[in-house]
């Protein structure tokens, strides 16, 4: 067999892939292809080797192809992929997130982290009867047509193309977290729920005072408008019952993916029992708030056996405390290497995940393909650390910032 090489691969992507690629955020140019991973390693065509934080956009806790997860998955797939039927399994995968977090009544598996957002806001809107849910700008909740108001740069349209004007009707995009201007959204009383990423705006990217989710979760309940905590990137990553455990906030329902599918494709809604039980079929299918909710692929037993595999073995192995220790020491390595080089930057951290930042927007902007180039692959400049990252990988990390930086500053470095 020939092995094709990434410049291969690049050419016959732009033909026969959309935009050349499978995601908005692997669109950079030269994409990479990986053939394989495995810990904290990933090996492109060419074989060359990176050190990965990306780690399935946040979904790898316990790194590439961890043992638990591989065996679960295996034996998985010779007992069968699809039952068109209930299991043992969805209903033990369920049960353990219910036992994590306490605002969990009920869950609900979907097929990602998109389609729990979609169905959390479908849900709130039926519960409550009315149409309009907020959000806050750049927070971050999946591709849905509810949610992509106020993604974009300053001055962008609210809503993207292919997005109906009349969904601006139903959304209200708020600033900030801040108390006036929430207290404000929700005096009508006609907003359904808030919902929001509890970290801040893309996984701590934008750090939110904490007792701004707090008065946010009690005004709230004053309105009758439902709080919908994200919890796709936190969600047994940042403490067993995420950030809303951090925090010590209650949602009324939790939007859940990645880490809980163990690296496989799968989500997750939990909550108020009231709220979840909407989603029961009534007896004689006509209930007037019956939410009706398929999915071919909800609870796969793939997915649910690696889910259930990922979130024992996160337990009984200390990956969250491991993984915190290593971003820990990443932080405190990259944070030496920008003040080293005299640039302005900045590196700073939420539990695992560890975000660095160039002042100079054209050098940022570079930063995490010169990264890439030396053997590092980041999410944009986001690094997901994993219980299995160590000191080798710090060492490596070190000197691929070290030798990027000079390149990101100078153009055609
Ligand atoms: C906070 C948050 N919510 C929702 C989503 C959407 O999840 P998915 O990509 O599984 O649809 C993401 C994806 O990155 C996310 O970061």
């Amino acid at each position: 067999m020939t092995v094709p090489t990434d410049d291969d691969l690049n050419a016959r992507a732009a033909r026969v892939l959309a935009g050349g690629a499978t995601h908005v955020a692997r669109s950079y140019r030269p994409a990479i292809h990986v053939e394989r991973a495995r810990g904290a390693r990933k090996w492109l065509v060419d074989g060359r080797e990176l050190v990965d934080y990306t780690m399935g956009h946040g979904a790898l806790l316990l790194g590439h192809a961890h043992p638990a997860v591989v065996e679960a998955v295996d034996r998985q797939l010779h007992e069968g992929t699809h039952f068109g039927a209930g299991s043992r399994l969805e209903v033990e995968w369920a049960e353990r997130i219910a036992a994590a977090v306490p605002s969990v009544d009920r869950v609900r598996f979907t097929s990602s982290g998109t389609e729990a957002t979609m169905l959390a806001l479908r849900l709130a809107r039926a519960a409550t009867g009315r149409d309009i849910v907020a959000k806050v700008a750049e927070h971050f909740h999946g591709w849905g047509d509810s949610v992509v108001a106020g993604l974009g740069p300053a001055g962008a349209p609210l809503l993207p193309s292919g997005v109906p004007g009349a969904v601006g009707e139903t959304v209200l995009v708020l600033p900030s977290l801040a108390p006036e201007v929430v207290a404000a959204a929700l005096r009508a009383g006609d907003v359904a729920a808030l919902i929001l990423e509890a970290s801040g705006a893309r996984f701590g990217w934008l750090p939110l005072p904490p007792e701004h989710v707090l008065e946010a979760a009690r005004l709230c309940g004053e309105a009758g408008t439902l709080l919908v905590v994200d919890e796709v990137v936190t969600g047994f990553r940042v403490g067993r019952d995420g950030m809303q455990g951090r925090l010590g906030v209650r949602a009324d329902l939790s939007a859940f993916a990645k880490v809980v599918a163990g690296g496989l494709p799968g989500g997750a809604v939990g909550g108020r029992a009231d709220v979840m039980d909407l989603l029961a079929v009534p007896d004689d299918e006509t209930g007037e708030r019956f939410v009706s909710h398929p999915g071919t692929f909800n609870a796969n037993p793939l997915s649910a056996a690696a889910g259930i595999a990922a979130l024992d073995a996160i337990e009984s192995l200390g990956a969250r405390t491991r993984a915190e220790a290593f971003a820990a020491a990443l932080e405190e390595a990259w944070g030496g290497e920008i003040a080293a080089a005299g640039l302005g930057g900045r590196v700073w951290r939420l539990s695992s995940i560890v975000h660095l930042s160039l002042d100079d927007p054209a050098a940022d902007a570079r930063l995490g393909i010169r990264m890439r180039e030396e053997g590092v692959d980041c999410l944009r400049t986001s690094a997901f650390c994993s219980a299995v990252h160590g000191d080798a990988d710090l060492e490596r990390s070190v000197a691929a910032l070290r030798r990027a930086l000079p390149r990101s500053v100078s153009v055609g470095a």
